[in-house]
């Protein structure tokens, strides 16, 4: 009989004869520590002595039946396309949803904690030197939804990355793999450019979210990122392209219509419902808040509910 730890996901092998003890004993659950990693964890009993007629709630943090989190990134090598907007509103909303949500956000400039409103004391870069274990750099930042901050730190972390002599595109992968089964998403924010810390991004999540700003000509810069997605996508095939999300349109001006159109024909697989343009969005971070609390009867708030819905693929998350 096999025990799978939702923390580090080390499988472990238990007696038969022990669980039937404890079950006879009239136990529904057992508290389970890892040997590898010393998470302790509720093993529900009937779940392992009947795993085919166990009908439990996808979402119960048990022992067998814990999915992996989904680890999308929300990448483009340009910058002020609204990709922290978009992590940080859509890592939000999917843990209004009722979905456990991690954001990791992997920016020397720290945005997502400011808009956010918090000010972590330890984040990514503690995990990554392994300062801190893992339960002191995630900060709790609603609920269902913790946050691995980023920030200035980060640019240590990438000269560590650098002097790596191999290995060095799985560092991120190795120190977040152990979070996995806590959570339903991770998603992850990247800072514009292409460095080793954005390929160390691609090694780790398996869908890429890219937001495109129809504001500025931005379909040069997506094709640039799509050719060097392929070139990752050579050593590690389980990263794919998911999303392509339109942002900053204004319906009063021509240009975007027209860029969304090019859209719409070049990548229509991948195309989401666009994110309007609306002031509301620069202004809720100074107040450290998401989209839903500062403005929750807005037009963008329905559109990063609908970007909910599309990514969870429940029509009735947040209606
Ligand atoms: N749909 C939108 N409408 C208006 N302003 C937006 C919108 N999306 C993002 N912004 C603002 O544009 C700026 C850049 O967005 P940001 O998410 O930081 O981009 P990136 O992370 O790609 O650099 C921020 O000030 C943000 O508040
Ligand atoms: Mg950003």
């Amino acid at each position: 009989m096999i025990i799978v730890c939702p923390q580090c996901a080390r499988k472990h092998k238990v007696n038969p004869g022990t669980i039937k003890s404890y079950a006879e004993s009239g136990k529904k659950n057992v508290l389970a520590t890892c040997r590898s990693c010393k998470f302790k964890f509720p093993v529900i009993l009937d779940t392992l002595l009947n795993p085919d007629e166990v009908q439990g709630d996808p979402k119960t943090e048990t022992a067998s039946i814990k999915k992996p989190a989904r680890k999308i990134c929300i990448t483009l090598s340009k910058g002020g396309v609204g990709k922290t907007t978009t992590s940080v509103n859509l890592a939000a909303g999917l843990a209004l949803a009722g979905n456990k949500v991690l954001l990791v956000d992997t920016d020397t400039q720290g945005q997502s904690s400011y808009i956010l409103g918090l000010r972590p004391n330890a984040g990514l870069t503690e995990l990554l030197t392994k300062e801190l274990p893992a339960e002191e750099c995630l900060v709790e930042a609603r609920k269902n939804l913790s946050l691995l901050s980023g920030g200035k730190s980060l640019a240590g972390v990438k000269r560590i990355i650098d002097r790596k002599s191999f290995g060095a595109e799985w560092t991120l992968s190795e120190a977040l793999n152990p979070l996995d089964r806590q959570f339903d998403y991770i998603l992850i924010d990247t800072s514009p450019g292409w460095d080793q810390l954005i390929v160390n991004v691609l090694f780790y999540a398996t869908e890429v979210l890219v937001p495109v700003a129809l504001e500025v000509m931005p379909l040069h810069g997506l094709s640039e990122f799509i050719k060097s997605l392929g070139a990752i996508q050579k050593y590690r095939q389980e990263i794919e392209l998911k999303y392509i999300l339109p942002t900053f349109l204004d319906s009063r001006i021509k240009g975007p219509q027209n860029l969304y159109d090019q859209l719409e024909k070049l990548y229509p697989q991948y195309l989401c419902q666009p994110i309007r343009y609306n002031d509301c969005l620069s202004e809720a971070p100074s107040f450290g808040k998401t989209i839903f609390e500062f403005a929750p009867g807005s037009n963008v708030s329905e559109d990063y509910r609908e970007l909910v819905r599309k990514v969870s693929g429940d029509q009735s998350a947040l209606v």
